[in-house]
């Protein structure tokens, strides 16, 4: 199924699904010794990480490891202390603003709590940056926003507001929403935070669905584990004590091979410290 609008063209004339990170060019995403810093406070150093085609990349960590900040760092919220982000060959942290931007828009978001505007409906939500970025009509935007909304199992209530439908809905108007233009990369912060376990679930397929769909790479931050596992074809793992990332991979491969014991115990629940424990205990 195609999911592009027939008419649906940036403000240049150019398909915004036109594709700027072709397979067989490099990673998508390369993070090369990245420092990151609130003024003179350092939060993690020499971070580095590849991101490539068709992955759903995860970012983990414990809470305050500094997870939403790398992706604030990724999207050029936030300069780097050190270090650089680049996508393609682009390499973003040098370019202009302009460049940035043009960038940006290939780029499709959710922010942690990621709200929609409360006094607009779920259609006008979706069609804002439709509205921002192409040169469609009204009634072009109405339709591809009704398009988006079915995709992620919304169909009928464009004309809702979000306080009348639950939290998963609304997490689900917001992925509506990030996908509007066609993203070749997808970025979505907590997506399943405060969701129960079937919708957390549900919305963890519509995220495979989403990639294999639209063809798209996604970096998801989360912490929950069920998610991880079920989605993440690789990941970092970024540790607050040691300022770094201390595990890189395919979570399933990190929860078989990796050996570091603050990594087991994140991936496990701490299950296995509390066996050792026990153990320990047991005969001592
Ligand atoms: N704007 C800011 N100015 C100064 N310090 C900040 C700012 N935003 C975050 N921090 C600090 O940076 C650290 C990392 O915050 P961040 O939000 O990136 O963590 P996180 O891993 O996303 O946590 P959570 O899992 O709770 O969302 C925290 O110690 C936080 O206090
Ligand atoms: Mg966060």
């Amino acid at each position: 199924m195609s999911i592009t609008h027939p008419s649906f063209k940036a403000s240049d004339g150019k398909p915004v699904s036109e594709v700027k990170f072709p397979k067989e060019g490099p990673p998508p995403i390369t993070v090369k010794n990245l420092t990151m810093a609130y003024g003179t406070f350092v939060l993690m150093k020499d971070i580095n990480f590849t991101v490539n085609h068709g992955d759903i990349f995860i970012i983990m960590g414990g809470s305050g490891s500094g997870k939403s900040t790398l992706l604030r760092h990724m999207l050029g919220l936030i300069e780097p202390a050190k270090g650089e982000v680049l996508y393609g060959d682009f390499n973003f942290t040098k370019a202009e603003p302009e460049q940035r931007e043009e960038m940006l828009r290939q780029f499709g978001v959710l922010y942690q709590g990621g709200a929609l505007w409360s006094s607009m409906t779920l259609a006008e939500n979706v069609g804002l940056p439709l509205g921002e970025f192409t040169n469609l009509s009204p009634s072009e935007i109405r339709d591809v926003a009704a398009l988006k909304l079915a995709l992620v199992g919304l169909k009928g209530f464009e004309g809702y507001y979000p306080s009348q439908i639950s939290g998963g809905m609304q997490k689900r108007a917001g992925l509506a929403r990030a996908i509007a233009l066609d993203p070749e990369i997808l970025f979505f912060d907590e997506p399943s935070a405060g969701l129960d376990p079937i919708s957390s679930r549900l919305l963890d397929d519509l995220i495979l669905e989403l990639r294999d769909n639209l063809g798209a790479t996604v970096v998801v931050v989360t912490h929950e584990l069920a998610s991880i596992f079920a989605i993440g074809s690789n990941s970092v793992f970024l540790d607050a004590e040691s300022k770094t990332v201390i595990a890189n991979g395919d979570p399933k491969d990190l929860l078989k091979n990796c050996k570091d014991h603050r990594v087991r115990a994140f991936l496990t629940r701490g299950d296995e410290d509390k066996k050792d424990e026990k153990s320990a205990r047991d005969h001592g």
